[in-house]
């Protein structure tokens, strides 16, 4: 229930004001002079104070601005009387939700009043919405010991403080491009505004235009109403450009323009609409190979490389591979309810001896898929994915090219299910290699049905 406190010295006023929203299902309390108004906001949890502008004691506008110094989020909605609009407009000024002029009827009150509570409740909301994207995307979450991530950090906590300049974040696949571009956003000033992203090279050229620049009615066909497109519904925040290597290079000439001009035209429009979108882009080229292959503009490398930041793959930053892996285990041990407690030692040496060529992201799919197929206490060798063991393993350089192997069972004894594993994975690559990745000529080629490939592709996690 919403508690509403009346501060008004007009006992008639204050009282049926309290019997009719009372009725309305609010608690109410009724304070006669400015002090007692005071008094009853520091003891009570109030909502949302009807607070009069002329009180015997204390200017009621005096009473605002204490009230809004204990606690910001009361809502104060002003009454007025005659010749007090100006002080009214002054209270607006100050903080007040509104005002209202006396004399009222109660039903004005009462909507008033509903409106306020309502927009404080949406805002509440967004607030912690935003808090928690905070919470999610700030720099804490990016995890890694290697020299490469401290000083990634850096870089982010100072390109979050300067305002508007373009960023360029380079990276493999799954090195944490994503990931880095929220943490700039959510770390900024401009983390009340919204984070737009945009996959450049998942949409056609024509869409990516409409979608970025949005159109004016009737601009094409299909454009049946106006519509504003991403670099608009940015403005205030970031717009995140991920793979921007693949733009095509028309589209890159739009982009230099935009950053340059600050401003661009919708689809079949005259108006320039101005942009403060910031724009982070991303991309898994190396850029300057492709200016030197004109597959991207000089000019716009220049301009997005200003800041820079480069994220290694993780085989070049191997003691992230250790925080990194315990940082999973605990994020999917909170998301599934398990309890794994941690990884072998030998489990470990395989892992940081990994190629990764999916980097962070394979590493976090690789430990998530064993904690919810295996769900071992500790993680061990076994567990792992054969790409991972077998990429060591002798066995799979020793296999002959063309031709099948009789084993010799060492004394030992060997791990059938390691050894028939990989003996499958080697011919399914082997048959993919040959028939340049046509899944059917290859199950023609082993003699599988092709769902009987698809199913042992999966299983042995062979892409
Ligand atoms: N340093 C890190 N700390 C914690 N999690 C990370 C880190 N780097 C990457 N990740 C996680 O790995 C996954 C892949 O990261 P992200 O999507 O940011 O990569 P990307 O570089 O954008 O990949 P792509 O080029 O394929 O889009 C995400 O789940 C991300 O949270
Ligand atoms: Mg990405």
């Amino acid at each position: 229930m919403n508690s509403i406190l009346i501060i008004d010295d007009q006992k008639l006023i204050g009282s049926s004001l309290k019997v009719a929203l009372e009725k309305e299902g609010f608690d109410v309390r009724v304070a006669e002079t400015g002090a007692e108004g005071i008094v009853a906001v520091g003891k009570n949890n109030i909502d949302l104070v009807l607070l009069d502008i002329r009180l015997p004691d204390i200017n009621g506008i005096e009473v605002l601005k204490k009230i809004k110094e204990m606690d910001p989020e009361i809502i104060v909605i002003m009454m007025t009387g005659y010749g007090t609009i100006e002080n009214a407009v002054l209270a607006m000024k100050i903080g007040a939700f509104d005002y209202v002029n006396k004399p009222f009827k109660t039903k004005t009150i009462t909507t008033i009043l509903k409106l306020a509570l309502e927009t404080q409740k949406l805002k509440k909301e967004v607030g912690s919405f935003r808090d928690k994207n905070r919470m999610i995307y700030g720099t804490d979450k990016i995890i890694g010991e290697s020299s490469a991530i401290h000083e990634i950090l850096e870089m982010v906590r100072k390109i979050s403080q300067i305002d508007s300049s373009t960023v360029l974040i380079q990276g493999e696949s799954g090195t944490g491009k994503e990931l880095v571009a929220k943490a700039i956003h959510y770390n900024s000033a401009r983390s009340n505004g919204p984070f737009v992203e945009i996959n450049c090279s998942a949409i056609p050229y024509t869409l990516l235009e409409s979608e970025l620049f949005g159109y004016e009615q009737g601009a094409f066909t299909d454009a049946k109403r106006t519509k504003r497109g991403l670099m608009e519904q940015a403005n205030g925040g970031t717009l995140f450009l991920d793979e921007i290597g693949d733009m095509e290079l028309s589209m890159q000439a739009k982009i230099l323009n935009v950053l340059q001009e600050k401003k661009f035209r919708r689809l079949g429009g005259v108006k320039l609409i101005d942009t403060d979108a910031r724009i982070i882009t991303a991309t898994n080229h190396n850029l300057r190979d492709d200016v030197n292959r004109k597959k991207f503009r000089q000019d716009l490398f220049y301009r997005l490389n200003v800041l820079h930041i480069y994220l290694p793959p993780l085989r070049d930053r191997r003691e992230d591979i250790v925080p990194l892996s315990s940082h999973f285990i605990h994020e999917f041990n909170l998301t599934f309810k398990k309890t794994v407690r941690g990884v072998s030692q030998d489990a470990l040496d395989l892992l940081m001896k990994y190629s990764w060529p999916g980097n962070v992201r394979e590493l976090r799919n690789t430990i998530e898929r064993i904690m919810i197929i295996d769900n071992p206490e500790v993680i061990q060798s076994r567990h792992l994915p054969l790409e991972v063991i077998g990429e060591y393993s002798p066995l799979s350089k020793t296999l002959p090219k063309d031709s099948l192997v009789a084993f010799n069972i060492a004394d030992q004894g060997v791990d059938f299910k390691t050894v028939t594993e990989s003996v499958q994975t080697w011919l399914i690559r082997e048959a993919l290699d040959k028939t340049k990745g046509s899944k059917i000529k290859a199950a023609k080629l082993l003699n599988l049905d092709r769902f009987a490939l698809r199913y042992l592709m999966n299983k042995l996690h062979i892409t």
